[in-house]
């Protein structure tokens, strides 16, 4: 039973702190048998969404970019991990107006109802945020977790953990970190082993259901 894992980049910088952590668990994901895959926003081409609202009618967006492709693969994922780092107290550009570009599926689940996502569904589909700032603040990644939280919710994931590591100005970089890069790898390893455990149950009471 293959388990497939999508990583996505919101930083800007390649191979920079939120990057590789964001490869620490791609890696944590393979060796619990995920196989995984990792797109970089910055290397797509994508606009901002308009606000016009033609999604609420039609469920489509107007913009021929490389949003929706992107945004209709995630959703054949069993684990989305998205990556930002933490610019000016939010999460990049990049990420948040990639999540903007989701308003055509939002616009499907609540304005058209033509998308709905059983639970069983949402459970077994897992998202997991990744983070890290230059500052020591505890709190520094309390006002990514709203737009996180939307786009797990319109893509139909359970927002499932968080791996974010701060005070990165003090580390020097998160590969000085004490723990950010083998805690990304266990949990990489984890939520693999959590979405199969969750599959082979719903498998059984399947079978359990149908037997005489
Ligand atoms: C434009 C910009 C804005 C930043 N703003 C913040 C901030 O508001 N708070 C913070 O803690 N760190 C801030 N940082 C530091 C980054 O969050 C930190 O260095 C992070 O680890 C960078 O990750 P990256 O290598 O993936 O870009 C900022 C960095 C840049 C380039």
């Amino acid at each position: 039973m293959e388990t497939r894992v999508i990583g996505i980049s919101g930083s800007p910088h390649r191979h920079g702190n939120t990057e590789t952590l964001l490869d620490a668990f791609l890696e944590g994901a393979e060796s619990g048998g995920a196989v995984t895959r990792k797109v970089v926003l910055r290397e797509l081409h994508y606009s901002p969404c308009l606000g016009c609202n033609v999604c609420h009618k039609t469920g489509e967006c107007v913009v021929g970019d490389d949003a929706p492709g992107l945004l209709g693969e995630v959703m054949t994922y069993d684990c989305l991990a998205v990556a930002s780092p933490i610019y000016s107290m939010a999460i990049t550009a990049e990420l948040k107006g990639l999540i903007d570009r989701a308003q055509y599926i939002w616009a499907k689940k609540f304005v058209l109802k033509t998308l709905y996502f059983e639970n069983e569904h949402i459970q077994q589909h897992k998202g997991i945020f990744i983070s890290t700032a230059g500052l020591p603040y505890p709190n520094v990644f309390d006002t990514a977790f709203p737009s996180i939280t939307a786009l797990f919710n319109i893509l139909g994931f359970e927002y499932f953990d968080n791996i974010v590591a701060n005070d990165m100005d003090r580390y020097h970089g998160i590969k000085n970190h004490p723990t950010a890069l083998a805690e990304a790898h266990r949990k990489g390893k984890h939520v693999v082993e959590k979405i199969r455990e969750l599959k082979i149950d719903a498998l059984s009471r399947a079978s359990a259901d149908q037997s005489p």
